[in-house]
């Protein structure tokens, strides 16, 4: 240790004067800019801590509030509180009038439109596909293909009380299991399957089919209808249309008739507001295919 600066020869500048085991320390103080900086920030820090929550778990008093008792918690509540306000109106007029009025009101109509979109988003597009596209059991909203019924009303019912629920309401029906229940052969069902790709215009073995046409005007003309257009009232589809809810192959049709399906679609009434439900019928009315 000596008193007087000492001037570095290689880099040519002072030392603090400080030396262990013969290394020296150069004097090359923090730039005076950076040190205010610094001294700013703590004085901030001591102010930010005074008027804004800071101090987790204070004996008695949890964590102090800050003089300021700002919670962001509060605000967040407070926002909550005005949108529901806000869309209370909306919401009212939406359940008020009928939805063939709601499609002629814009503004009523944008409103439907959004709230419809993200509730499908959160609810509907798992077993639906985003915009309603639909996949193999779940069929596509946004065509014109219906089982039970695309104007508003119906489209309304389908989401209200659901497809073999189990809601008291629900839309019901089931297609007899011919193979599995042994109401007919595995030859007859062979047959009905060629009969069944011949009315969806697919490639078929044409004598099968043939000896098909008295066991389907027996056994399937009462749900799918003489010519196979199907019928709504039961939710049995229209098989001359090559659009397939279970898939259109030669395997799957014969699936379909030796085991039947039974595809479910929930009843909403008890988990969304009636004002949801209506948003969600405009919506999917919307899509491409509502009548
Ligand atoms: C768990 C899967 C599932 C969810 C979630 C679901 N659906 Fe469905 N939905 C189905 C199935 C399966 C069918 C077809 C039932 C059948 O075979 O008849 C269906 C049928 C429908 C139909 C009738 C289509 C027609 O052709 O008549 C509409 C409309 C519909 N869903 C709308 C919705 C809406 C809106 C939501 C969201 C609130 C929703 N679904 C949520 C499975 C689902
Ligand atoms: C009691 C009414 C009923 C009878 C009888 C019936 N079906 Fe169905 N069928 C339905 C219903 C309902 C569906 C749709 C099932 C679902 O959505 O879960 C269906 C679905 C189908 C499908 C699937 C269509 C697709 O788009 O994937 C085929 C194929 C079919 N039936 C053929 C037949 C044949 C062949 C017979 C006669 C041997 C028959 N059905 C008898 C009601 C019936």
């Amino acid at each position: 240790m000596t008193d007087k600066p000492e001037l570095d020869e290689h880099s040519g500048v002072y030392t603090t004067g400080h030396e262990w085991d013969g290394i020296k320390e150069l004097n090359t103080p923090l730039p005076k800019w950076w040190l205010y900086i610094n001294y700013i920030s703590i004085v901030w820090a001591i102010i930010y801590c005074i008027f804004m929550p800071s101090w987790p778990g204070l004996p008695g008093m949890g964590y102090f509030k800050g003089l300021r008792n700002h919670s962001e918690r509060a605000n967040v509540a407070v926002a909550l509180d005005k949108l529901q306000a806000a869309r209370a109106a909306n919401a009212q007029s939406l359940t008020s009038i009928s939805l063939d009025q709601v499609e002629n009101d814009p503004d009523l109509l944008t409103f439907a439109m959004a709230a419809g979109r993200s509730a499908f988003g959160d609810n509907c597009a798992t077993c639906h596909g985003s915009n309603g596209i639909g996949s193999v059991g779940y069929p596509a909203l946004n065509d014109d293909v219906w089982l039970w019924g695309g104007n508003l009303d119906e489209i309304k019912q389908t989401i209200t009380y659901g497809i073999r629920s189990g809601h008291d309401e629900a839309r019901f029906s089931q297609m007899p299991a011919f193979g599995r229940d042994e109401l007919l052969s595995g030859s007859e069902i062979s047959d009905l399957t060629e009969l069944v790709l011949a009315m969806g215009g697919s490639d078929h073995d044409q004598s099968a089919a043939a000896r098909a046409t008295t066991n389907f005007e027996e056994q399937c003309s009462i749900c799918h209808a003489e010519d196979g257009t199907g019928d709504r009232y039961q939710g049995a589809p229209n098989l001359i249309d090559s659009e397939w809810l279970f898939g259109g192959s030669r395997s799957e049709i014969t699936e379909t008739i030796a085991n039947s399906r039974f595809g479910i679609m929930p009843n909403w009434e008890q988990r969304l507001q009636p004002w949801t439900i209506d948003s969600l019928a405009v919506y999917v009315h919307s899509l491409g295919g509502g009548e």
